[in-house]
């Protein structure tokens, strides 16, 4: 096993942090996790050798003190819609500047930035834009940084929001389910293997100045990826496939809702594939699972009531 670290895992409270800090935990690595509100992460709290810190990683001097000392940082933090300041540039790409800044500061040298995939300055959607210039921000940092960018497909996995929430829907409108770009291919991966490749990359030096693109070993469509939730949950499942005319107006009137279930800037976002030019997994020499083989883990008929929470 290797020598216990210090990390520093900025967004580590969320659905992949959680499985990475679980991992990194029991490897015996010493972790803090910046959040805006420990009270309500207790469950990461119970493991001994992680510390939650509240935080305002966008604060210079708060961001210095965090990496301080840290032998690897690694960059979650990321959001799917913007809501008043937390804009995708101030999310993405702004605190992606900051963090490399303070890393440079720190002469804190590894750092591991979770991208996606489909990122890129010149993409359809504001969400691609910003991750594209994140990415651009961190090896613009080569010669200070060790980097490694992973870019997922669509994770899934125990308390994700993609099946979850498709789950939650199709059983509050009894299966009727109006889908923008049903046809959008993705390669959906699981979100344990997502942490295993994080943990793995942070051991490994040949992975230092590399990009991973992750997918899971199934290509899908949107459409597929219902259908297959509802089928696991027992749910019923009539989908009305959009026209992109309607997906586009669907965008619009549900960015409106509060929590925004779905927006333009998401329907933009799906005009582009989220598959893979490359088998990351295969390049690290790790496995990855099939989402039939994860599904009936936590998506059961039981559990699907209790997956209207995830949806709204
Ligand atoms: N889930 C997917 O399918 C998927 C696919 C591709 C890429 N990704 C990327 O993977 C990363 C993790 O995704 P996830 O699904 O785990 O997200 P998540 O569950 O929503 O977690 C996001 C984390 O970021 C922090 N965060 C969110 N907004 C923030 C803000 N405005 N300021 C400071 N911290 C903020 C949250 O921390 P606190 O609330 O504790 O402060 C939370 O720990 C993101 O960068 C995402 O873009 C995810």
């Amino acid at each position: 096993m290797a020598a216990p670290m210090n990390i520093c895992v900025l967004g580590g409270t969320g659905f992949v942090g959680t499985a990475l800090i679980n991992r990194l935990a029991q490897q015996g690595h010493w972790v803090s996790v910046p959040t805006r509100d420990p009270e309500l992460h207790q469950g990461l709290r119970v493991l001994a050798t992680v510390r939650l810190i509240r935080a305002n990683v966008y604060d210079a001097r708060v961001l210095d003190r965090l990496v301080d000392g840290a032998d690897a940082v690694v960059n979650l933090i990321g959001i799917l819609n913007e809501h008043g300041r937390n804009t995708f540039q101030h999310v993405h790409a702004d605190l992606a500047a900051k963090l490399v800044a303070a890393m440079k500061a720190g002469r804190v040298r590894r750092l591991l930035h979770m991208s996606a995939l489909g990122a890129d300055p010149h993409g359809p959607s504001a969400y691609l834009r910003s991750k594209g210039e994140a990415e651009a921000q961190v090896r613009a940092a080569a010669d200070h940084l060790d980097f490694t960018i992973l870019r997922p497909s669509v994770i899934f996995g125990p308390g994700d929001s993609l099946t979850n929430r498709f789950a939650g829907l199709l059983h509050l409108s009894h299966g009727w389910l109006p889908l923008a770009r049903a046809r959008a291919r993705f390669a959906p991966v699981y979100v344990g293997d997502v942490a295993d490749a994080f943990v793995h990359a942070l051991h490994e030096r040949n992975t230092f100045g590399q990009t991973y693109e992750l997918c899971g070993p199934e290509v899908m469509t949107l459409e597929q990826i219902v259908r297959t939730t509802a089928a696991f949950g027992a749910l019923p499942c009539r989908i009305l496939r959009l026209p992109d005319a309607l997906g586009r107006l669907q965008g619009i009137v549900m960015g409106w809702i509060p929590g925004k279930p779905f927006t333009l800037d998401n329907f933009r976002s799906l005009t582009r594939d989220s598959i893979c030019a490359e088998d990351g997994f295969a390049r690290l020499g790790l496995p990855r699972h099939r989402m039939m083989e994860i599904l009936p883990t936590y998506l059961t008929p039981q559990a699907a009531p209790k997956a209207i929470a995830a949806a709204i």
